[in-house]
C-alpha cells in the first residue's frame, strides 16, 4: 500500500457521475476521510439513481452540490468556488458520458461545468461495460483527456455487474486513495521548481516552393514526453516543436515553428535556460533559394534543388558563453555502432549528454511507443532497458533532476 501521509489536510472535490459504481464512492469517501482528506461531492442527475444525496451528505458532512441553477448553492458556492477550493477532482465513477462530456468541453449539468471551469489537476477513475470502455470513441476520449493532463486509476479487468467479463470495473476505493496519495507525493516533489528548460521536438519542414518541403519520419513522441516530464517536475518549459499531430502538452509553453531557422529563432528567445533537451529531428539542409512561387513541369525536366547547410541548434546551445544552458542534452539516432557514434556526437557537438538510440528498420522506434536508448555522460553510459517513450522521458528527467541536486551539494 501507498503511503498515504500526502493526504492529511487535503481537499478532494469528488464527481459523482451514474454507474452502478457509484456504490463504491461512498466507500471512498469514507477511506479518505479516515485519513483527514476533505470531501465535498458533485452528484449528478444520473448518479442521485445510483446512490443517495442524503448518503452522500452524510459521509462528506457537507452539502451535496446537484444543481447548476440553485440560486442558493450558486449564490453561497458557485462552481468556481467549488474547483477552486478543492486541490484535486476526482471523478468516480467516470461513466463513458461524462467522460465523452469532458472531452467535448461541455457544460450542461454542474458536474461537467465545474470540470470545464477547474484549473485544477483532476483525477478519473472510468466504470463502464467492457464494449462501452473498448469503443473507440471512449477510447479516443480518454486518449485526449490525458493528452490534456488528465489522470487516471483503472479500469480493472474482471466480472462486471452486468456479467460480463473485462475491463470496465472501476477501480477498488482502496486503490483510487494510493492514486490520490500518489498524486499529492508526486506534486510535493518538484525537484525542478525554478529552472528553466528548452526542449526541440518533432521535425522540420524545409520548403522547396510553397506547397512542397523536405522532411523526416519523427513523430515528436519523445521529445514531446520529455517537455511534459520535466514540467512534472516543476520546471518551466518552452517546448519548440516542428509539425507533428501530437496535441501540446499540459503544462510547458509552447512555439509552433516548421523550418530549423525558425527553430534555432524560437530556442534563442527562449534563453536563458538552465536546462536544453535537442530532441527534435532537425533537417541538416534546406534548399539553398526556396521558391516563393509553385514550381512549374514545363517540360524542361525535373528541377535542380541545391542544398544548403542548416544551423545546428545543438552545437549551438552547446557554444561556451553565459548564455549557455547549464545542462544541454542530444539526441543520436544511429543504425550501427550506436555508442561509438554517439560518444563522437558528444564531442563533436559539445554538449553534456548524449541520449543514443538505434533507429534501425525493424526496431520501431521511428513513431513507435517503445525507445531503447543508452545514456552517455562524461563519466561512462548507462543502457536502459527498451520502455515506454513516456517511461524514457520520466527517467531522463530524473536524471536530469539529481544532477541539479547533486551540482547544489558540490557547491
Ligand atoms: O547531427 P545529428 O543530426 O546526428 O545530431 C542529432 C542531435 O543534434 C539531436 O539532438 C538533434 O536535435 C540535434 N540537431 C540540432 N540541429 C541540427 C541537427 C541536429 O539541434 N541542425
Amino acid at each position: 500500500m501507498a503511503d498515504h501521509a500526502s493526504l492529511a489536510g487535503k481537499r478532494v472535490l469528488l464527481v459523482i457521475a451514474g454507474g452502478i459504481a457509484a456504490y463504491k464512492s461512498l466507500e471512498l469517501i469514507r477511506r479518505l476521510r479516515e485519513r483527514g482528506v476533505t470531501v465535498r461531492a458533485v452528484l449528478t442527475e444520473a448518479g442521485a439513481r445510483f446512490v443517495t444525496p442524503l448518503s452522500v451528505q452524510a459521509l462528506t458532512e457537507d452539502t451535496v452540490y446537484r444543481d447548476l441553477w440553485s440560486l442558493t448553492d450558486e449564490s453561497e458556492m458557485g462552481h468556481i468556488r467549488l474547483s477552486r477550493e478543492a486541490d484535486l477532482l476526482v471523478v468516480a465513477p467516470a461513466t463513458a458520458n461524462l467522460l465523452a462530456r469532458m472531452a467535448a468541453g461541455m457544460a450542461d449539468d454542474l458536474a461537467a461545468t465545474v470540470l470545464l471551469a477547474t484549473d485544477k489537476p483532476v483525477l478519473v477513475a472510468p466504470a463502464m461495460n467492457v464494449r462501452m470502455w473498448q469503443h473507440a470513441a471512449t477510447q479516443a476520449n480518454m486518449a485526449l483527456l490525458e493528452s490534456r493532463g488528465v489522470l487516471r486509476v483503472g479500469p480493472n479487468e474482471g466480472v462486471m455487474a452486468c456479467n460480463e467479463y473485462g475491463p470496465g470495473r472501476m477501480a477498488e476505493p482502496m486503490e483510487i486513495v494510493d492514486a490520490i496519495a500518489g498524486f499529492f507525493a508526486q506534486a510535493s516533489h518538484r525537484p525542478l521548481a525554478g529552472r528553466r528548460a528548452i526542449v526541440t521536438s518533432g521535425p522540420t519542414h524545409e520548403p522547396i516552393d510553397p506547397v512542397r518541403y523536405i522532411a523526416n519520419r519523427s513523430s515528436g513522441k519523445q521529445g514531446h514526453a520529455i517537455a511534459a516530464a520535466l514540467a512534472t517536475l516543476g520546471a518551466e518549459v518552452t517546448l519548440v516543436s516542428g509539425p507533428t499531430r501530437l496535441p501540446d502538452p499540459a503544462g510547458c509553453r509552447v512555439t509552433h515553428i516548421e523550418t530549423a531557422r525558425e527553430m534555432l529563432a524560437a530556442c534563442e528567445a527562449a534563453l536563458p535556460a538552465d536546462i536544453a533537451v535537442c530532441a527534435a529531428a532537425v533537417a541538416d539542409w534546406r534548399v539553398d533559394g526556396a521558391s516563393d512561387r509553385k514550381l512549374k513541369k514545363d517540360g524542361g525536366g525535373p528541377p535542380a534543388l541545391a542544398l544548403t547547410e542548416n544551423p545546428d541548434i545543438l552545437a549551438t546551445l552547446s557554444r561556451p558563453g553565459d548564455r549557455r544552458p547549464a545542462l544541454v542534452v542530444g539526441f543520436a539516432a544511429e543504425t550501427g555502432d550506436v555508442l561509438a557514434y554517439a560518444t563522437a556526437k558528444r564531442a563533436r557537438k559539445g554538449c553534456d549528454w548524449i541520449v543514443a538510440n538505434d533507429v534501425s528498420p525493424g526496431t520501431g522506434t521511428f513513431g513507435g511507443s517503445d525507445n531503447t536508448v543508452h545514456l552517455i555522460r562524461a563519466d561512462g553510459v548507462e543502457s536502459w532497458p527498451t520502455m515506454a517513450k513516456d517511461a524514457v522521458a520520466s527517467r531522463l528527467a530524473q536524471a536530469v533532476a539529481e544532477h541539479f541536486t547533486e551540482t547544489l551539494k558540490a557547491k
